[in-house]
Order: C-alpha cells, then structure tokens, then sequence
C-alpha cells in the first residue's frame, strides 16, 4: 500500500499549495489591491498575482485529481457516494470541479476580459466582488479540506 501512501502525499501537498494559495490571495493580496490608490495600478497588481499563481494552481488541481482518483480505485471507495455520511467525498469533487471550471475555462474565456473591461470603469465594485467570491472559494476549500481529515481518519461526519 506504499503507492496509496505516497498517492495521499501528493494530494495533501498539492492541497496545501492550491487552497494555501487562495487563502494568501483573499487574505492579504485582496486587501492590498483594494487599498491601492490608481484604478491602472489595481489592475496591473491583480494581473501579475494572476498571472503567476493561476499556473500553480492549475498544476495542483490536476495533481489533486490524479492522486485522488487514483485512491478511489486502489482502495475500491466508489460505493461512498451513495451514501450522505461521506458528504465529504462529493464535497471534495465539487470543491474541485468549480475550481477546475473556474481556472481552465471561466478565467482565460470569460474573467480575464470582463476584469479588463471593467476594472478601470469601476474598479472599487470590481475588486469588491471579486474578493467576495474568493472569500467563498476559499471557506468552501476550508470546510471540505477540514472535513476530509477529520471524515480520512473514520469520524462520521452527518449533516
Ligand atoms: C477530484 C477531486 C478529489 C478526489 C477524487 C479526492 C479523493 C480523495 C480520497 C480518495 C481521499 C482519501 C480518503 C480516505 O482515506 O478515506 C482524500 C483525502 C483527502 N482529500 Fe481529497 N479528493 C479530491 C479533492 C480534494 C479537495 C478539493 C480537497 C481540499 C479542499 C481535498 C482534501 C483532502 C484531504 C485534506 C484529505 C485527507 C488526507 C489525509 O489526512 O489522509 N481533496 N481525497
């Protein structure tokens, strides 16, 4: 079972990197930029933080659904989801497939114009919403990462 050891090291990690990083956005580059004078220089911060993290995020994600896949079928965990205690398990999918969904179709077809267009138009309503929806991405992540430990290690967790 080494393979599932290591499998469930790269999904932590991985984890680690992707919603660390959404929490370092939200908490504390998310304020920078809304306290940042110059709708130019608020759009041009939000670009260069995108621009570098949206890579690693992306990486993680599909390091994330691989190693988790990959434990579903070594360990034959299939039939949790048909069952509401494993909540957890569908969290963790969709957690996923929101974020997969965001990174590799919503940004680079939809979000990454629509800023453009009207950060400088409206920039306080812009960054407002924007750091909203982080804060909701980033609380879901938190609860499902919480659950997932505490749901690994056998505690049932009904809703
Ligand atoms: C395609 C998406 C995902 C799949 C298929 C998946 C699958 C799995 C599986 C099979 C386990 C092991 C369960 C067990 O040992 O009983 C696990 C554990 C875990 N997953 Fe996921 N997961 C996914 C996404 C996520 C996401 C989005 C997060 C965080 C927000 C996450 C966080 C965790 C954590 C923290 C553990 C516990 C590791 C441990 O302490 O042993 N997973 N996942």
């Amino acid at each position: 079972m080494d393979d599932v050891a290591i499998a469930r090291a790269i999904h932590v990690l991985a984890v680690i990197v992707w919603i660390g990083g959404v929490a370092m956005v939200t908490t504390v580059i998310f304020p920078l930029i809304r306290r940042t004078h110059a709708a130019k220089e608020r759009l041009r911060l939000f670009e260069s933080v995108e621009r570098r993290f949206i890579w690693q995020a992306r990486i993680a994600t599909l390091l994330v659904a691989a190693s988790g896949f990959y434990m579903i079928q070594r360990m034959n965990l299939w039939d949790r989801f048909r069952s509401a205690a494993f909540w957890w398990m569908h969290a963790m999918i969709g957690v996923w497939a929101i974020f997969t969904v965001i990174l590799f179709i919503a940004e680079p077809l939809i979000i990454h114009e629509w800023v453009q267009r009207r950060a400088l138009k409206s920039a306080d309503a812009t960054f407002a919403l924007l750091h909203r929806l982080h804060w909701i991405l980033l609380l879901l992540g938190l609860v499902t990462a919480f659950a997932a430990v505490a749901g690994s290690y056998g505690m049932v967790l009904v809703p």
